[in-house]
């Protein structure tokens, strides 16, 4: 293959790409966003294989198709509460790959590097294998906290910040042994010592971060990955994929900066672990009060009744799969006249967008679904909000409890409107394992059930 036509072909990749991520940032472009990726994915591969690929073709195609398989059949079988599990390992199996790419690459004993050249070359295998180690085994953290196989508390270990300072000064030393080394056996001790370190950091990092930050952790590991991605493609020389990772590595960093905000938290704070849990117990002051219940019936009244509704959704209107129930209540409603309208906090569910997603999927249009902060000023005007599922997302001990896991996070104040009715299935925290005093406040009313169950019985009520 000529390389004018491997470049030409890699640029409108890349083009693909951007015009992948462009697409992405809306939901009524995501579809189209996600078929520009496919077509510039399905290029990407195809060139780089026609234009390098010399030699065990065969074993090349055997791979593609096992992970083809793997790909597709965890593509259909996979639930959509367990997206954030599946970006995750996702994410983890690109850093495993770059630590892969990286010690085949330092042992290729057909690349013949000297002088400055090798060192750069040493400079691009170092980093790539120490951002690759890092995310794969805080990838695989991530996945046991959101699947709950760990618990999503934060683990404080005693002097934790010395011990990341200690492994990172480790990294800096062994960096500079491993480029100045000309012995090629001492080399890849000093590599394989610092993936073990880098392994452990990563471990250690996303395991000291607590419940209410895993979002901020989810889109830095999405950044790493990208990372990950272009020190590969400095490692094999490919454009493309040193343009590919640093797509996703900024969109990533950009995406984590949005979280920040979102969580008022202070990136670093985040990182370095166990923000928010000076108070030491994480479940808040317990509350005090009464719980007031409502029935079918008495919510169909007030619904029926009502000028202006607002639907907060959360994690358990995926966990219920309630979303197609809500949209047909919210069909109805709006057919009786009433102003139906959607407030939607950053963090709601268990991955960016969550909520979008399933609203989107069950149709709901999306010019009544509103950013948190675009809506939160209108709860005073509002008559009933439904909140579906969600908890820590309308917490107002946020707002309270400086000690809190939660404290300083925005949250939606549903609690202004005239009455607040929450559907959920008995009194359990959310995420975060902070109690809720919103339950027992004058104009709130628990629904009590699965969220779809009550949401299909409200709509016959209506
Ligand atoms: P959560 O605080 O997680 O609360 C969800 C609530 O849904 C639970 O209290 C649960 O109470 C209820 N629920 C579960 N299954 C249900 C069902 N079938 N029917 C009705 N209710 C059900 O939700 P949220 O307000 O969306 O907050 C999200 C939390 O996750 C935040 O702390 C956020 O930081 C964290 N998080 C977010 C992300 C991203 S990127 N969005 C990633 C990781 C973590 P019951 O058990 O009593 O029913």
């Amino acid at each position: 293959m000529s390389p004018s036509l491997i470049t030409v072909s890699y640029l409108a990749s890349a083009a693909l790409f951007i015009l992948a991520l462009g697409g992405l940032s809306t939901n009524e472009t995501a579809r189209r966003g996600n078929l520009f990726g496919m077509i510039g994915m399905v290029i990407a591969v195809l060139v780089t294989i026609a234009a390098f690929v010399t030699r065990n073709l065969e074993v090349l195609i055997a791979v593609m198709v096992v992970g083809g398989a793997i790909g597709f059949v965890l593509s259909r079988k996979v639930q959509m509460t367990q997206m954030p599990e599946l970006v995750a390992i996702l994410h983890s199996l690109v850093g495993l790959a770059a630590v892969l790419i990286g010690f085949a690459t330092f042992l290729d004993p057909v690349a013949q590097y000297s002088g400055v050249e090798k060192t750069i070359h040493e400079i691009e295998i170092y980093i790539g294998v120490a951002i690759g180690a890092l995310t794969f085994t805080g990838s695989v953290i991530a996945y046991g906290k959101l699947s709950g196989l760990i618990g999503g508390q934060p683990m404080m270990l005693p002097a934790r910040h010395w011990l990341n300072l200690a492994m990172l000064v480790a990294v800096i030393v062994l960096a500079v042994r491993f480029v100045g080394e000309t012995d090629h056996q001492q080399a890849t001790l000093l590599l394989l010592a610092m993936t073990a370190i880098a392994f452990l950091f990563g471990i250690h990092m996303v395991a000291a971060i607590g419940g209410a930050d895993m979002p901020v952790v989810i889109s830095m590991l999405n950044s790493y990955s990208g990372w990950a991605a272009a020190a590969t493609g400095f490692m094999l020389s490919n454009d493309l994929l040193i343009v590919t990772g640093a797509l996703v590595g900024s969109s990533g960093a950009i995406l984590s900066y949005i979280m920040c905000r979102a969580m008022n938290r202070h990136f670093v704070s985040v990182i370095a672990g166990g923000f928010g849990t000076s108070g030491g117990s994480s479940s808040g002051p317990s509350i005090e009060g009464e719980v007031q219940t409502i029935d079918i019936p008495a919510l169909a009244q007030i619904l029926n009744n009502a000028t202006q509704v607002m639907v907060v959704p959360g994690y358990g209107m995926a966990t219920a799969q309630a979303q197609h129930a809500v949209a047909d209540i919210t069909r109805t409603l709006i057919k009786k006249g009433v102003k139906v309208r959607f407030g939607i906090h950053p963090v709601a569910g268990r991955m960016p967008g969550h909520m979008n997603v399933l609203l989107a999927e069950a149709k709901v249009p999306y010019d009544i679904v509103f950013e948190m902060d675009e809506i939160n000023d209108d709860f005073p005007d509002i008559d009933v909000s439904i909140v579906v599922g969600a908890n820590d997302t309308v917490n107002p001990l946020a707002q309270e409890d400086t000690d809190s896991p939660i404290a300083g996070m925005p949250v939606l104040e549903v609690w202004k409107g005239t009455t607040t009715v929450v559907l959920k299935r008995g009194m359990a925290a959310g995420y975060a394992g902070v109690d809720n005093p919103l339950f027992v406040k004058d104009n709130t009313r628990m629904l009590f059930g699965d969220a779809r169950d009550s949401l299909e019985a409200l709509g016959q009520a209506l």
